[in-house]
């Protein structure tokens, strides 16, 4: 029971992907739930900031009443013209919608960028496959803009950082998804993502502070 506590906290954490500070020090042997827990800033554990990921956590299952979700529940003017071109460079020349798909634009799967500093073994601590070395959960894209920084280590501060990440197909690194390589956006046509990737904000989804 205490096990299966500690599995179900930390899938929490890392579906939320929240920015709270989190240590995760329980025993979480199952291999259904392995997870990127972003752990920032200097607060130590404790039981509100798991009360606070938990509360993210819970925002992501109820972000559903973005603009995005209102456009794609055919209200065509939900979306500005420039949200529009965003979306569908997300979808094509970004390769963005390749692993970020699905209700919360995430693949069920574990993936490697090759994002942050390396040192993080990430999935293959759960395997122990060296083909998943530097592999972390597609992460849900809901409401993103409302908790940087971003990747697992946090290692990227804002959104803009994350699409330049992209662009310049991200740092060399073994094992990378073929997906991730350079793009070539115009400046315009990161404006345009990042204004898509905002317009998946559910602004009912108050942040707690
Ligand atoms: C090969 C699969 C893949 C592709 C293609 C991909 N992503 Fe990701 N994305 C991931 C994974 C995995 C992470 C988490 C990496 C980590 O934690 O280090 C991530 C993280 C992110 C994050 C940070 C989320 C957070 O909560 O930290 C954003 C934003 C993002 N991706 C947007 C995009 C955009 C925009 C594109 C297209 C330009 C894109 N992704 C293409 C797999 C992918």
């Amino acid at each position: 029971m205490r096990a299966l506590a500690w599995v179900m906290i930390s899938c929490a954490l890392a579906l939320a992907g929240t920015d709270h500070t989190v240590v995760v020090s329980g025993e979480v042997s199952d291999s259904q739930c392995a997870f990127n827990v972003h752990s920032s800033g200097n607060e130590g554990p404790s039981l509100r900031n798991v009360a606070k990921a938990l509360a993210a956590f819970e925002r992501t299952l109820l972000a559903r009443d973005s603009r995005f979700d209102r456009y794609a529940l055919g209200d065509k003017r939900a979306l500005t013209l420039h949200e529009k071109n965003g979306l569908v460079i997300f979808i094509g020349k970004g390769r963005c919608a390749r692993c970020h798909n699905g209700p919360n634009f995430a693949d069920i799967k574990f993936q490697n960028i090759g994002a942050g500093g390396g040192e993080d073994p990430g999935r293959s601590s759960i395997t122990g496959m060296e083909s998943d070395r530097g592999a972390f959960k597609t992460p849900s894209l809901r409401n993103v803009e409302l908790h940087p920084p971003y990747m697992h280590d946090g290692s990227l501060s804002t959104l803009e950082e994350v699409i330049d990440y992209y662009d310049r197909g991200g740092s060399p690194r073994p094992g990378k998804s073929p997906f991730i390589m350079k793009i070539g956006l115009t400046d315009r046509e990161k404006r345009d993502l990042l204004s898509f990737l905002k317009s998946l904000t559910d602004n009912s989804a108050v942040e707690e502070k």
